[in-house]
């Protein structure tokens, strides 16, 4: 037994997909605060489907998921949720191309309308793996591109 805190718990979820693709079939889950989880498995045993699950993306077929207490098929502001409860990073980087780097790290402070130097201080970002995008103001650096 731990008294930490439950951010994420999932009781007995389910995920069909059209076509009868039983992507989940019960999954239970608690993770608790300061909790460093890797969710391993084959390709198509349904990672994605979890993480879409939790991160309010998609809803289970039955089953529950709860995030910081919260039901995630009860919020109503999804927004607000996705801006300030979860972070969700995608396989792919998904970066706006029409944005700078910086302006794509800063996608999620827009609902919260904050001034961008909330984001870092004066230090801008320097995102991923594509190299130095010098003071974050260059377009997706081209090895980001796909
Ligand atoms: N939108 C979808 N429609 C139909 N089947 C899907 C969809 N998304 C995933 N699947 C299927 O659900 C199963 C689990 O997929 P997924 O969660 O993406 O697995 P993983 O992330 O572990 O590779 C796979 O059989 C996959 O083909
Ligand atoms: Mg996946």
């Amino acid at each position: 037994m731990t008294d930490k805190v439950v951010l994420v718990k999932a009781n007995q979820l389910m995920k069909t997909y059209p076509g009868n693709v039983q992507a989940l079939d019960g999954v239970n889950l608690t993770i608790h605060e300061g909790e460093f989880l890797s969710i391993m498995g084959p390709s198509g045993s349904g990672k994605s489907t979890l993480l879409n699950l939790i991160g309010a993306l998609d809803q289970p077929t039955s089953g529950e998921v709860f995030v910081a207490g919260e039901s995630v098929a009860g919020i109503q502001d999804l927004d607000r949720f996705r801006s300030r409860t979860v972070g969700f990073v995608f396989q792919l980087h998904n970066l706006l191309p029409t944005l700078t780097a910086r302006e794509n790290v800063e996608i999620p402070m827009f609902e919260r309308r904050l001034p961008s130097s909330s984001s870092t201080g004066s230090r801008p970002p320097t995102p991923g793996r594509g190299g130095p995008c010098p003071q974050g103001q260059s377009h997706p650096c081209p090895s980001f591109r796909r």
